[in-house]
């Protein structure tokens, strides 16, 4: 995830994109650049690290882009910082997003003589760009002609010496343009702009708006067309959340997006395959006798989520430990053990310590990270990145469904390299991965109802989460978000456990939170819901079984996804655990006690 702007008016450029991209660093802070249109053609300045350590001229120039990026495609450094340029620096392009097809167009491009200078999958559009213009186009028409040749997410904005304005446009990433009285904006969010003008119009798939000193005119497929204008009422601070209260409630509506950037352009789902762009040899993958998942809190959930996937479609002893737990014992054999370290952060001191005793044992390992450059991606023998941009918001949530979607996707690549799924069963298999954003979306959309829930719900005196199968790891990370953020006793417990101890803590005044999805054994789960209901606590259930309605006080839909349902009941918890809190009045975004990157051991 990246944060874009841009300006053209009556003002100089400069610090209008320097402010506003300060107000886009929530959305990726590794590198930072922008460029300017004047007399003396197109002037770029960027570098990798932070808006405030770029030096800037003292420069009255009026059209300008910028950008401050989270990396997707290429390390941070000061060659892949945002602007991107054409051979010959006329043409300059910010991007947010990822161009799926940036590979072969690339190798396209290199044949017909196109010098690259990033290993950006955004560099490839200034060079299509320049093609059209050396063709005879106008930089409208331009784009507009080289978007279709695009695959996958952007938000672009493109500016060139012969063309006296932006041209921007947009597919399944986020832009808005901004009319204020010296001039038009650009950017990714409104936060960049807000001092300047609260006049917006939000672009649309498919959407090209053309920026001059004249004003602003948004075309689609070639036709001009008429979007409405708002006027944004909030305050910055609100503004930089999107208008949500919290980092994380945004975090939260933002996993079908992360989910859509996590999947974009890995799977090929009418062949069944997955293309993480794996080092390590398949011969390799098909030689191991365990995978072994290290990993502390959410993403040791997610690494237990993972093993049972792995060990179900992808035949392969697996299991998740907790990494400050683990060590490389029991007889293994290094050569044929994965030793696979799941972190956000790419830095929890306790899972880079149990990566290293697996490395000192002779284990090869996979790190699964959402951090480019962390530490983890240097010290694991190969990587692969969640891309779910972002987490400011201490709890992780939209972190946790790209890492078990991505997760996923590994299993398939292993049971496909072990020659264990069949094209027709991965098929199957990915066009439900495919669907997790809607899915996810579809729970988000019934928040009121679970906002009730929480709010009824919140002077309980505990809550007991429960689960079976991939509703377990589901379960201990929904009480993990309600311990976390809302600070009262939840527990998660494998359902069928309940019987054996748990169940004397169950009381007319503790909730029971219960997945009942299809991937979670739901009609074995009935009974133990069942069980603590005679025992007078209500019960709330996220179900995606019919008349199981029946036996709950009160029931949240989850979408029928087989094996990944599970993961879509988790965002009705995260929400519960959102507005339990809310109601409590807790700091939700900086819990007490807690940090977001855990360094010491
Ligand atoms: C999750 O809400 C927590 N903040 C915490 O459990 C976190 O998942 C854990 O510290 C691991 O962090 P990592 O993913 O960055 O390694």
């Amino acid at each position: 995830m990246c944060g874009i702007i841009g300006y053209v008016g009556d003002e100089p450029a400069l610090p209008i994109l320097r402010t506003g991209l300060e107000n886009l660093e929530y959305r990726g802070y590794d590198s930072v650049g922008v460029s300017l249109r004047g007399d003396e053609g197109i002037r770029l300045f960027k570098q990798a690290g932070r808006i405030k350590d770029l030096v800037l001229p003292d420069d009255e120039t009026t059209v300008g882009i910028g950008h401050t990026r989270w990396s997707t495609h290429g390390e941070p450094t000061d060659a892949n910082a945002h602007p991107h340029t054409d051979c010959g620096g006329d043409v300059a392009v910010v991007h947010n997003g990822i161009i799926e097809n940036y590979d072969t167009l690339r190798e396209e491009l290199e044949r017909d003589g196109h010098t690259f200078t990033s290993e950006t999958d955004t560099e490839v559009v200034p060079h299509l760009v320049e093609e059209r213009l050396a063709a005879g186009d106008d930089l409208p028409t331009a784009v507009t002609r080289v978007l279709d040749r695009l695959e996958g997410t952007f938000a672009l904005g493109v500016v060139a010496v012969d063309f006296d304005g932006i041209v921007a446009a947009r597919q399944d990433s986020p832009l808005v343009v901004g009319h204020g009285e010296t001039g038009s904006f650009i950017a990714s969010d409104v936060t960049a702009f807000l001092e300047h003008s609260r006049e917006v119009t939000y672009v649309e798939d498919g959407d090209v708006a053309v920026l001059t000193r004249t004003g602003v005119e948004i075309t689609n497929d070639g036709e001009v067309v008429d979007r409405p204008r708002d006027h944004v009422e909030w305050e910055a601070e609100a503004a930089e959340k999107s208008g949500y209260e919290h980092y994380m409630l945004k975090e939260i509506h933002e996993q079908p997006t992360a989910l859509r950037q996590t999947l974009s352009g890995r799977i090929d789902e009418l062949a069944g395959k997955v293309d993480l762009d794996l080092e390590l040899p398949k011969e390799y993958l098909n030689s191991l006798d365990e995978v072994t998942f290290v990993a502390c809190g959410t993403s040791y959930h997610a690494g237990m989520y993972a093993a049972r996937l792995v060990e179900t479609l992808a035949d392969v002893r697996a299991s998740a430990e907790i990494a400050s737990e683990y060590e490389f014992d029991g007889g293994r054999d290094p050569w044929r053990t994965l030793v696979i370290p799941v972190t956000q952060s790419g830095e929890t001191a306790d899972t880079l310590s149990a990566l290293r005793r697996a490395k000192r044992a002779g284990a090869r390992s996979l790190a699964v990270t959402n951090t480019l450059g962390s530490t983890v991606t240097r010290e694991a023998d190969d990587t692969v990145f969640i891309r779910a941009g972002p987490e400011i918001g201490v709890a992780a949530t939209k972190t946790f469904v790209s890492q078990v979607a991505t997760l996923a996707l590994l299993t398939v690549s292993l049971a496909r390299a072990r020659g264990v799924m069949s094209t027709t069963r991965s098929i199957e298999f990915l066009s439900n991965v495919r669907k997790l954003p809607g899915a996810v979306q579809q729970v988000l959309d019934a928040e009121q109802a679970i906002r009730e829930a929480a709010e009824e719900h919140a002077d309980d005196e505990a809550f007991f989460f429960i689960g079976r199968k991939l509703g377990y790891p589901v379960a201990l990370e929904g009480a993990l978000k309600l311990k976390e953020i809302a600070y009262v006793h939840a527990e998660g417990f494998a359902a069928g456990e309940l019987k054996h101890g748990p169940l004397a803590l169950v009381t007319p005044e503790s909730s029971v939170l219960a997945v009942l999805s299809e991937g979670a054994n739901p009609k074995a789960t009935l009974n133990n819901v069942k069980e603590v209901e005679s025992r007078g606590a209500p019960v709330l259930g996220c179900t995606s079984i019919e008349d199981a309605e029946k036996f709950l006080d009160v029931s949240f839909e989850v979408p029928e996804l087989g094996v990944l349902s599970p993961l879509i009941a988790n965002v009705c918890f995260q929400l519960f655990a959102y507005h339990v809190a809310k109601r409590k009045g807790r700091s939700i975004d900086k819990p007490r006690n807690l940090a977001k990157s855990v360094t010491v051991e």
